[in-house]
């Protein structure tokens, strides 16, 4: 009878553990913070980087149930993401937008549904700035700025500083604030040196398909160039290969100068060999920032408005191979 006791009571024991278990799991999961991510598209390897970064820091371990959409480099599909998330009522939205303008309406929608949204990468333009709440990315003017003033010191160094300079200049998405600034800062630099000209100005999109193609026909015209300033290192990809099949010498001492934006690790192999001349980091490394920036929030404190994040280049003469194994993506 006593031994029926315990074995009863034992039973009652793990029921009891059982039950408890699951509603501890069932109160983690209450606990995980929803967000949605509309992530611009897969176009360039500095894209996938930061895919990866996103999808690892807004993990369940990490306490977040991430709705992640890829929106193919389309800005209806971003709207229509957001419009889901919305109805989903995720706790966060975040947004790495694929150009600067619309999205009044949608962040109003946001806003109407109390759902805090935060902007990575690029930045956008709205009337309210209110209708978000942080932003963290990269200062991309100081990128154009610091290739536009390597190739001034290049020039300078090689005695060509008052040469004419034919620059071809492959630019990304229209209206992105990757491309508005690095365009900006190039086009600046024309203007203050009446021997440069940009001898074309091709749409690449941020893709190397689209970035060879363009090059390769303007190649096939017999047009002479001197420098490619390309919007990322994809796009330069495209225009090397082009390059080659047009029999044009390009990268290293007296080929055509290669300036390239990203500085993802296959462009600082090439830059090791020879190939890129300069690589402008832009750092695609941005989930941690955005989960730091949510928990802050959930702590009840305001995160700043803007984050730049800390960014270098590399050229031949500084790369090392230490630098290029090192590289995370
Ligand atoms: O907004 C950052 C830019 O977008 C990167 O330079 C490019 O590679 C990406 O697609």
């Amino acid at each position: 009878m006593k031994k029926m006791t315990c074995l009863v009571c034992l039973l009652l024991a793990v029921m009891l553990l059982a039950a408890c278990g699951q509603r501890d799991a069932a109160v983690q999961e209450e606990r995980l913070i929803r967000v949605g991510f509309s992530q611009v598209g897969s176009e360039s390897d500095w894209r996938m980087a930061n895919t990866a970064s996103m999808t690892a820091a807004l993990c369940e371990e990490n306490g977040f149930e991430l709705i992640f959409d890829n929106a193919k480099q389309r800005q209806e599909n971003q709207l229509l993401a957001i419009r889901n998330f919305i109805q989903q009522d995720v706790d966060y939205i975040v947004l790495a937008p694929i150009a600067e303008s619309g999205w009044d309406d949608v962040l109003q929608e946001a806003r109407d549904a109390k759902i805090p949204v935060i902007i990575v990468d690029r930045q956008i333009s709205v009337e309210d700035k209110s209708l978000y709440t942080s932003w963290v990315g990269s200062d991309f003017l100081a990128e154009g700025q610091t290739a536009v003033r390597w190739l001034e010191k290049k020039l300078a160094e090689e005695g060509r500083a008052e040469e004419p300079l034919r620059i071809l200049h492959i630019q990304g998405t229209d209206g992105a604030t990757a491309q508005i600034m690095r365009s900006r800062a190039l086009d600046e630099a024309v203007e203050a040196h009446p021997e440069w000209e940009i001898v074309a100005k091709l749409p690449g999109e941020y893709t190397e398909a689209k970035s060879y193609e363009l090059v390769r026909d303007f190649l096939s015209r017999g047009e002479e160039i001197d420098v490619v300033y390309s919007e990322n290192d994809n796009m330069s990809f495209g225009a090397i290969r082009a390059l080659e099949e047009a029999g044009i010498a390009y990268g290293g001492d007296g080929g055509v100068l290669i300036l390239s934006f990203d500085a993802v690790r296959e462009a600082l192999q090439d830059c090791l060999e020879g190939k890129i001349n300069l690589c402008v980091e832009c750092n695609p490394l941005h989930g941690p920032r955005v989960a730091a920036l949510i928990q802050q929030l959930e702590a009840g404190e305001q995160p700043a408005k803007e984050t730049y994040v800390d960014e270098t280049s590399f050229s031949s003469d500084t790369l090392t191979e230490e630098i290029v194994r090192a590289r995370d993506y």
